[in-house]
């Protein structure tokens, strides 16, 4: 499955705003429709969202923009996955935009198979793993970051038993990740967000993977929820790994000084298109938050598994 892929010097992308119930694709063919795309969350996950941003400076170039200027609003797309930043500033720099967004197709493809690698050493055979949002496949060009650890230690001859967060408020853990693992027939199941704590204290959770929207001095940052998911582990002293390629780390920020993407209210106002709170009720709703590095077990990357920085 390719969540990405670049067909006829068009951009093709699994609309993930349909998944689970309708696989369908959506073709940006200019870069204003690759950052409508990456803004409504059409494509997501920090590294989908680099390569489809790559991309987009690709269709920059074949039309004769002005790359410096597409570059800018490519980047104002989303604020918190450093990939999108990476990615932009890789291709702009490069002699051939198209070229180079293609090569960075296959990295990702590459590069996932690795961190796989190295991360079905770290699963037992038996265990029951915890993974939170979607770091699958849908989140990369293929394969996944925490979802592909799942992949390669099926593949390894291990069994593995996935529980997937929910995931409020946009529910990628429930629409996605569960959608993945049930294609690959990876036994999952799926629990709301608040159960994660109380599976743990009764010992039905071995290990915790996740992926990374950016990771740097002092931390990783990932999907919200992220952090209490690290909390609820190390009081109960379950492993806490996150997965994620070279592309995620920034070595010289602190993670701290990250900005955090506040989305719209109505995603904790309404659930399933009904609301459920009074008309007007104010919301606060961060996408992203931090986890510190001392929650964190090690980090899977494609070079092998590090401590967090
Ligand atoms: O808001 P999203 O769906 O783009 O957030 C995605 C996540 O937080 C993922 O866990 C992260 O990007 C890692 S994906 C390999």
């Amino acid at each position: 499955m390719r969540t990405i892929e670049w067909e006829d010097n068009k951009l093709k992308l699994i609309d993930q705003t349909k998944l689970p119930d309708e696989l369908t694709y959506v073709y940006c063919e200019n870069y204003l429709e690759v950052i409508v795309a990456i803004r409504d969350m059409i494509v997501r996950g920090a590294p989908a969202i680099g390569v489809a941003a790559g991309f987009g400076m690709a269709l920059a170039y074949l039309d004769d923009e002005d790359l410096d200027k597409a570059a800018e609003e490519i980047k104002a797309a989303r604020p918190t996955a450093i990939n999108l930043f990476w990615a932009v500033d890789r291709v702009l720099n490069s002699d051939n935009p198209l070229e180079e967004a293609l090569k960075m197709y296959q990295e990702d493809i590459d590069t996932n198979m690795a961190i796989g690698k190295y991360g079905s050493e770290i699963i037992d055979d038996g265990d029951t793993v915890l993974t939170h949002c979607n770091a699958g496949a849908l989140a990369c060009v293929d394969y996944g970051t925490a979802l592909g650890v799942f992949r390669a230690a099926r593949d390894a001859g291990k069994n593995i038993n996935v529980i997937c967060d929910e995931t409020r408020p946009r529910g990628q853990g429930a629409s996605l990740s569960v959608w993945e693992m049930q294609q690959e027939n990876i036994p999952v199941k799926l629990i709301p967000d608040v159960a994660s704590g109380f599976l743990m204290s009764q010992g039905k959770i071995d290990k915790v993977v996740i992926g990374a929207d950016r990771i740097a001095k002092g931390g990783v940052v990932n999907k919200i929820g992220s952090f209490m998911v690290a909390m609820a582990a190390k009081q109960h002293d379950v492993p806490f790994y996150v997965a994620a390629p070279l592309s995620t780390f920034d070595m010289e920020a602190s993670i701290f000084d990250t900005i955090i993407e506040e989305r719209d209210g109505d995603e904790v106002r309404y659930y399933g298109g009904a609301r459920i709170c009074p008309e007007g009720t104010e919301v606060i709703n961060p996408a992203f938050d931090i986890t510190p590095s001392e929650f964190i077990t090690g980090i899977i990357t494609e070079n092998g598994i590090i401590d967090p920085i």
